[in-house]
């Protein structure tokens, strides 16, 4: 990169320093004094969090733009919060007192925790209150977080500075000879409005509620216009994106090649390279990077390349934005490898499917609750389906808006399993994920299984505008289904049970179950008995399925009254009735 180059790309990463108008720069000559101005700040790190410490939220000033003061919302005065590096199969602790005057919660995002430690925004902690998080630590290792999840003020305390990291690390994995120690590096990627500078001015107005709240001036670790010194050596990048609605689309500024080596919820079962990948608000990325082509006093920047999302409108994902410059300054070697095998991922086989559910994206309106999923709102003592243990599910997504989702599962990690059909999925999708990013208008399906902690539980979309605006639902993970159930409604070992919610609106629950393999069909009739639904019909193996539907979405929507379901296979008819109540 030539000197000119140089500047242009640190005026793109550094325009909002407030002392050096770009304008100047263009019409001086003399660059070099200017060029010492332009060079950034050091790559920050926040401290680590010791375990069975106190975690305490408060506000605290933070000098983010050098010299200047930023309020922030801190855990122990630091934004971003402490850094947690657990091992697995520890228990981790921490005590959080809450110092702020609105009610908060932790939420440990893609960590596997019992209910009552998942900081659902329920089990809020009062301004003042003080409450204790402990659970094992079962989670693969991995680059995880946490982060504010109090109802309806997510997304204002993240922006504000409440997130941190959640590293899991694991001594099995020391023999793939990935690098370590100084060569292994979180990188949380936020953004925030240079018009604020220096502060993290939060005020979400409806465009923002509609898009999310977007900001122009990337931080890294908290860090605007960093910059960090690297060896001619391999690294290993944790990629966080912590922003609150923004999605990246990482790469390095010479397009070099990298390897992506971990997602969600940690390694991959293969190292694959790529140029480029997108990084959604609440996904992690772990890739490596190798500095040994460069040679010393080159630099080379990550930054998120200009996109614009397939069948998205014109809103304001997109944005070129130059993220952290590499100056390349030393010989250090690493030692890390780039690991020709890596521990087998096992990926769920569709076909052992229980339960299908649908969930449809959509958006209307332009105010309050405009982001819905399957046509609700989030409704904090509401249950909106149970789950039950140990049943592979296939969750259906379809984004039937013009706007990008990326949707969050709580308590396990799942499975990406296909996007509009496609198998073929980016490296990024493929591995152990709990966020997902999902295009306008495309249907991404997962596979997720259930098999350690009942309890209530959220998905929601994790643009925090989106979830505050009440784009998030409840699930209730359940006992197993049991084949032997007590129900009148059997025969010959079919088993069709009453749904539920019932009377319900909009969506219900049919669970029932099938004693061998065959053809089934599972239909709704209107009380003249004229079919008018299709749920299921064609060849099903023997065991319990749940179907879920939403009268709203059935021949334009249901009507109040009474319906009837059937269930048949052969010779058997069961028949059970339903009322949708508007
Ligand atoms: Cu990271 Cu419920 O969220
Ligand atoms: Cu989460
Ligand atoms: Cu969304």
């Amino acid at each position: 990169m030539n000197r000119r180059d140089m500047i242009l790309k640190a005026l793109q990463a550094g325009a909002f320093i407030s002392s050096v108008k770009p304008m100047q720069l263009f019409a001086n000559e003399k660059k070099d004094a200017l060029l010492t101005e332009m060079t950034g700040n050091p790559l920050r790190f926040p401290p680590v969090f010791t375990n069975g410490g106190t975690m305490s939220l408060a506000t605290a000033n933070v000098n983010v733009w050098p010299g200047q003061n930023t309020q922030v919302l801190a855990i122990n005065g630091s934004y971003p919060g402490p850094s947690v590096i657990v091992e697995k199969g520890s228990v981790f602790t921490a005590h959080f007192s809450n110092q702020h005057n609105e009610p908060a919660t932790i939420h440990w995002h893609g960590i596997n925790a019992p209910e009552l430690m998942d900081g659902h925004p329920k089990d809020a902690v009062p301004p003042g209150g003080n409450y204790t998080y402990t659970f094992p630590v079962l989670n693969r290792a991995g680059t995880y977080f946490y982060h504010s999840h109090a109802d309806m003020l997510t997304a204002e305390h993240v922006y504000r500075g409440f997130a941190g990291f959640f590293i899991v690390t694991d001594p099995a994995e020391i023999p793939l000879g990935l690098p370590r120690g100084d060569f292994d590096v979180p990188l949380c990627i936020q953004d925030r409005r240079s018009a604020n500078i220096p502060q993290f001015t939060y005020t979400a107005e409806l465009n923002d509620v509609m898009y999310g709240y977007l900001g122009d001036a990337p931080l890294i670790n908290g860090t605007p216009d960093a910059y960090f010194e690297v060896n001619r050596t391999l690294y290993r990048f944790r990629l966080l994106n912590g922003s609150n609605a923004r999605v990246y689309k990482i790469a390095l500024s010479d397009n070099r090649p990298f390897h992506i080596i971990g997602t969600d919820g940690g390694l991959k079962d293969a190292a694959v390279q790529a140029a480029s990948f997108y990084l959604s608000p609440g996904e992690r990325t772990d890739i490596l990077v190798d500095f040994t082509p460069y040679t010393i006093g080159q630099n080379v920047t990550l930054k998120s390349q200009a996109f614009t999302a397939p069948g998205a409108g014109s809103y304001r994902q997109g944005t070129e934005l130059n993220l952290l410059r590499f100056d390349v300054t030393g010989n250090t070697a690493s030692g890390g490898i780039v690991p020709a095998t890596l521990p087998p991922i096992t990926y769920y086989n569709p076909a052992d499917v229980k339960i299908v559910r649908n969930f449809t994206l959509t958006m209307s309106g332009s105010g309050m609750n405009m982001h819905r999923i399957n046509g609700l709102t989030f409704v904090m003592d509401r249950i909106d389906w149970q789950t039950p243990l140990n049943s592979l599910e296939e969750w259906k997504i379809l984004n039937a808006s013009n706007n990008i989702h990326p949707m969050h599962s709580h308590s396990e990690q799942f499975q990406v399993y296909s996007r509009n059909g496609s198998t073929d999925l980016p490296p990024a999708d493929k591995g152990w994920k709990d966020t997902v990013l999902i295009y306008p208008f495309e249907t991404v399906r997962l596979l997720v299984r259930f098999t350690g902690y009942r309890g209530i539980f959220l998905f929601h979309c994790h643009n925090l505008e989106h979830e505050d605006d009440g784009m998030m639902l409840n699930f209730k993970i359940t006992d197993p289904i049991g084949i032997n159930e007590n129900n009148s409604n059997v025969a010959e070992g079919y088993v069709l049970n009453q749904n539920y919610p019932n009377p319900f609106n909009p969506s219900t629950n049919i669970i029932f179950e099938i004693p061998k393999d065959g053809n089934i069909s599972l239909k709704l009739y209107d009380q003249l008995g004229k079919e008018i639904y299709t749920m299921i019909d064609g060849f099903r193996r023997k065991g319990s399925y749940e179907v879920s539907i939403n009268a709203d979405l059935i021949n334009g929507g249901l009507s109040s009254g009474e319906y009837f379901y059937k269930l048949s296979a052969g010779n058997v008819l069961i028949s059970k009735k339903m009322i949708v109540v508007k």
